[in-house]
């Protein structure tokens, strides 16, 4: 077993690129891990059905980060369907894999997506 982060997991966590708030956001996705204590919050801007931004604040390990930034680039410009198909394994596989002990930390960022899309489908 590997206990490295790969390169990806590394460059997202040190420089990530979507790491901050949305003034008035269509929707607000917060989760939080009860193991490890790690909290997310995940913010939506919608147009038309699209998700145009998509910002995160996260409290967490290395790997709940580049989760997180990940998502971000993931989410952007899907329609809110094509969103709520996103997988962890997805996630995984794009940041070149992570550490098992570290699989759990790729839920948060998936669960507040969700949890954000919730919300902006709610106060539509
Ligand atoms: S250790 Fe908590 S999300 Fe990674």
């Amino acid at each position: 077993m590997s206990f490295k982060y790969s390169d990806e997991v590394l460059k997202r966590f040190r420089n990530p690129v979507n790491a901050g708030k949305i003034e008035n956001p269509g929707g607000v996705g917060v989760v939080g891990n009860r193991n490890c204590g790690d909290v997310m919050h995940l913010y939506l801007k919608v147009e038309n059905n699209v998700i145009k931004d998509v910002k995160f604040e996260t409290l967490g390990c290395a790997a709940a980060l580049a989760f997180s930034d990940l998502l971000c680039d993931i989410a952007k410009n899907k329609t809110i369907e094509q969103a709520l198909k996103i997988t962890k394994d997805e996630l995984v596989k794009e940041l070149g894999g992570v550490p098992a002990p570290k699989l759990h930390c790729s839920l948060l960022a998936v669960d507040a997506l969700h949890k954000a899309i919730e919300d902006f489908q709610k106060k539509k």
